[in-house]
């Protein structure tokens, strides 16, 4: 069976001083033991965090760049992460790929940059709602998936996470069949196009306004190994979605 996964995307929010808070609800909470749990803070405090989270949760940056290192103002590398003992990183999250245009290329270069360096990568896709309602949403997340299978063939250390982008920060959530189907089809495409071992044992994880209310209903499906939270990772909800399965 897949280790049902919870990632907390604090996107661009926090301070030193929320920062410390938040870790500190996750230390004193009683989580599910049976979950991998993975915070992502703004880089300028993923140190903080990791001087602070106790051992057992670990953390993401939410970026990172292809290049090992050199003229590259304002990237941070995966050899950068890897010194500062931050195993895993998001990548292609939508609002990079929407606000700093981020094509599918780019993003499965920086995909095999983490990999080859040895940092695990939460990789995101998803669909606009004008390509929901032109029924592409298929189309487009395999797109996504075939520009990064077209760099790598070992999936082990990626997560794969469904956000469809009409559902991120709107509180607008998919349906729980709407998620299920898409998460089923990446799972039937890991299959024709990877092998059977990957769509057995990668992890597709859901993320677009999941809530202490809603996360309950969606882990109960069983292509939906688990979650990508945005808002209600910077709350104690938080505690409840990483124990939906409780
Ligand atoms: P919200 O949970 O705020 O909708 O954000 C989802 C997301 O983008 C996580 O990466």
């Amino acid at each position: 069976a897949r280790q049902f996964f919870v990632g907390g995307n604090f996107k661009m929010n926090g301070s030193v001083e929320t920062i410390k808070k938040i870790v500190g609800y996750l230390n004193d909470a009683k989580l599910d033991d049976n979950v991998e749990v993975v915070i992502a803070p703004p880089t300028l405090y993923l140190l903080l965090a990791r001087e602070h989270l106790k051992p057992g949760l670990q953390i993401a940056a939410q970026n990172v760049f292809d290049r090992p290192n050199g003229a590259f103002t304002g990237e941070i590398s995966v050899d950068q992460l890897k010194d500062s003992n931050i195993k895993w990183t998001l990548v292609g999250h939508s609002e990079r790929r929407t606000i700093l245009r981020e094509e599918d290329d780019f993003v499965a270069a920086k995909t095999k940059a983490a990999l080859d360096g040895g940092v695990s990568v939460i990789l995101c896709i998803g669909e606009s709602l004008e390509e929901r309602e032109a029924d592409k949403t298929i189309e487009v997340v395999t797109k996504q998936l075939k520009a990064v299978s077209d760099k790598i063939s070992d999936w082990s250390k990626i997560v794969i996470a469904y956000e469809p982008i009409w559902a991120i920060g709107t509180g607008k959530v998919a349906s729980i069949a709407q998620a299920q189907e898409v998460h089923a089809a990446i799972r039937s495409w890991l299959k024709k196009e990877v092998s059977e071992e990957a769509a057995e044992k990668t992890r597709i994880i859901y993320g677009g306004s999941v809530s202490e209310k809603n996360c309950k209903d969606l882990s109960t499906q069983s292509d939906i190994d688990g979650f990508l939270v945005g808002g209600a990772s910077l709350k104690p909800a938080f505690v409840d979605i990483i124990n939906s399965r409780l």
